[in-house]
């Protein structure tokens, strides 16, 4: 007999960043970290055929307190998984596909666990992949327990809590990047001092923070956060011996373009943040769409915006327009999105 379960999971882009194990075998993190869930989901679905130690042990233990159930666990599973994002270049695909993989066959074994419990089998596969069980705004509390047993993902807000929030996500190169983040995040935890620095004295009040920027929808303070903890991310990377680049000239003409647009503006329109890789992800209020495309629009090249000419221009008063340059070769392509739901069943699809 077949049995089958799709789903899909959302990518999600931290605003508070998980960078550092404490434990590299179950993927237990150095410190919490924060993400909103992106509405982009690459599609995983799963069909019968083997494995999943923890998923197919907690099957055995539904099967041996319901007799009548057939016995899941000892089929072969076949997984079949699509995305439609680009792969490892620094844009959280896997942390979706784990999540899809994870949830699929959690639906497929008719687990009655809570997406808390399943964000703990899914951060084995990769830490961030624990964030992409929810939707919304989504924590991953970092925990103390040696087992991993609360190192876990939990809702903050859902999506319509504020659901004004979006992204423009500048894909600059989508080539797989250099150091993936495992070796990363393991190499800054073994040489650099600043990040000591970062876990115990910055992320903890950061969080608290952010979660009350999201509870009051105060962007301002969400994007000083947001972009504040990507520039210390990269300086931790920075820091490390020897140094990571994630971050190109490209990157660097993104961060000074949302800076000057912010200045210009005599307000927070814009925050860029980085994860491993050169991508430029810039959250905005919906309120202020026009503002940000319309400047982005003059800065990329024409085939790459192309709602460029739609929206009014912002005069760059004082700046140099070679400050941006980089931008008009070096950005491919840009994707828009806004906060998302959690993984959406689609076994009928
Ligand atoms: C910079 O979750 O990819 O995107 O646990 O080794 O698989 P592994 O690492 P991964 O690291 C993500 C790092 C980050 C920040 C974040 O998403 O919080």
């Amino acid at each position: 007999k077949i049995y089958s379960a799709s789903t899909t999971a959302p990518v999600n882009i931290a605003v508070v960043k998980y960078w550092g194990k404490r434990d590299a075998k179950l993927n237990l993190p150095t410190n919490s970290s924060l993400s909103p869930a992106a509405a982009l989901s690459p599609r995983t679905p799963s069909r019968q055929t083997a494995c999943f130690r923890e998923l197919k042990a907690l099957r055995k233990k539904l099967e041996d307190a319901n007799p009548s159930l057939p016995k899941l666990s000892e089929y072969h599973v076949h997984i079949v998984s699509e995305n439609n994002f680009p792969t490892a270049a620094g844009l959280a695909s896997s942390a979706a596909g784990f999540a899809a993989l994870v949830r699929a066959i959690a639906n497929l074994y008719e687990l009655p666990e809570s997406p808390t419990e399943l964000s703990k089998i899914a951060r084995q596969g990769s830490g961030s992949a624990c964030r992409s069980l929810f939707g919304g705004y989504v924590a991953w509390e970092m925990g103390q327990a040696v087992d991993g047993s609360d190192s876990c993902a939990v809702e903050v807000a859902p999506a319509s809590h504020w659901p004004e929030l979006k992204a423009a996500i500048l894909v600059v190169s989508a080539a797989k990047k250099g150091v993936s983040s495992t070796a990363g995040m393991q190499a800054t935890v073994n040489t650099s001092a600043l990040f000591a620095h970062r876990a115990r004295d910055v992320v903890p009040k950061r969080m608290e923070a952010m979660r009350a920027a999201i509870r009051n929808r105060d962007f301002e303070r969400f994007a000083a956060h947001t972009m504040a903890d990507s520039n210390q991310f990269h300086a931790v990377c920075l820091d490390t011996t020897p140094p990571i680049f994630y971050m190109n000239d490209v990157s660097r003409a993104a961060i000074r373009a949302i800076e000057a647009l912010n200045t210009l503006e005599g307000r927070v329109v814009g925050a860029y943040t980085f994860d491993a890789g050169p991508n430029a992800v810039i959250y905005y209020r919906e309120k202020d769409e026009e503002k940000v495309l319309g400047f982005l629009g003059e800065l990329l090249a024409p085939e790459v915006a192309e709602w460029a000419g739609k929206y009014a221009k912002v005069a760059l008063e004082g700046y140099d327009n070679k400050l941006f340059e980089a931008l008009k070769d070096g950005v491919s392509r840009v994707i828009l999105t806004r906060v998302g739901e959690g993984p959406i069943r689609t076994d009928d699809t």
